[in-house]
């Protein structure tokens, strides 16, 4: 227990850390809720835009834990081992994000290897929302710094996060082009409609590359909440 109570500005620090984390929690839980409806072989875009998202926010939220948490719950409380619990926990957690971004939404173990991270991370906030942090709470800490530094880092890293987004949104558009400009010269190639052409000749119908094609979902971001506040 503290010797003797927080200033309000650290309590209002503390709270404000420990909520946004559990907001975190409670965004993936509901991402996975939202998964589960779905039909992954009728709709794999939606799902693989739920587990895109959830990979993200996790990615950002562990950072935080790990850079900045929980170096200072290991300093400030007596008895580590739910410091040293946690961060096991990750390694796990990282792993599966890892499978998981190699995979492609038509793996067969695509659902059920997102199933098991979420699983997992439902086990792992639990402890931390009923271990960790309640013993957080009666701690004294530089609350306001830690503060400051999260919500630093959080800035930092999903701009990062938003820029290699739509850097890839850029890279999915510039495929799908070069795909369109190369099926369009093929055909124009194979139906011989250069400039010696016969201008008695009927109109040759359009190249199936000129219709307009919708470019591939990337699968990565559609349906996402604004990241201004990820987790
Ligand atoms: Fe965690
Ligand atoms: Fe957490």
């Amino acid at each position: 227990m503290p010797s003797r109570p927080l200033s309000r500005a650290a309590t209002t620090a503390r709270d404000q850390i420990l909520e946004e984390l559990r907001e975190d929690h409670k965004r993936v839980k509901k991402a996975y809720k939202e998964f589960q409806k779905f039909d992954a072989d009728a709709d794999p875009e939606a799902c693989s835009a739920v587990v895109q998202r959830v990979l993200q926010e996790l990615t950002v939220h562990a950072a935080l834990e790990e850079e900045l948490l929980y170096p200072a719950a290991r300093d400030a409380l007596t008895d580590d081992s739910l410091v040293n619990e946690a961060e096991v926990e990750h390694e796990s957690m990282h792993t599966l994000i890892n499978q998981l971004k190699d995979l492609s939404p038509e793996d067969e173990k695509y659902v059920a290897r997102f199933t098991v991270l979420c699983e997992y991370v439902t086990h792992h906030v639990k402890e931390e929302e009923s271990e960790m942090f309640p013993e957080l709470e009666k701690v004294r800490l530089d609350w306001v710094a830690l503060a400051t530094q999260i919500n630093d880092k959080r800035a930092e890293l999903t701009a990062a996060s938003e820029e290699e987004d739509a850097s890839g949104q850029r890279l999915s558009a510039q495929a799908t082009q070069t795909e369109n400009e190369s099926e369009t010269g093929s055909v124009a190639a194979d139906g011989q409609s250069d400039d010696s052409t016969d201008a008695d000749a009927p109109p040759a119908p359009a190249p199936r590359g000129s219709r307009a094609k919708r470019p591939p979902a990337t699968g990565s971001r559609a349906g996402r909440n604004s990241t201004a506040n990820p987790a």
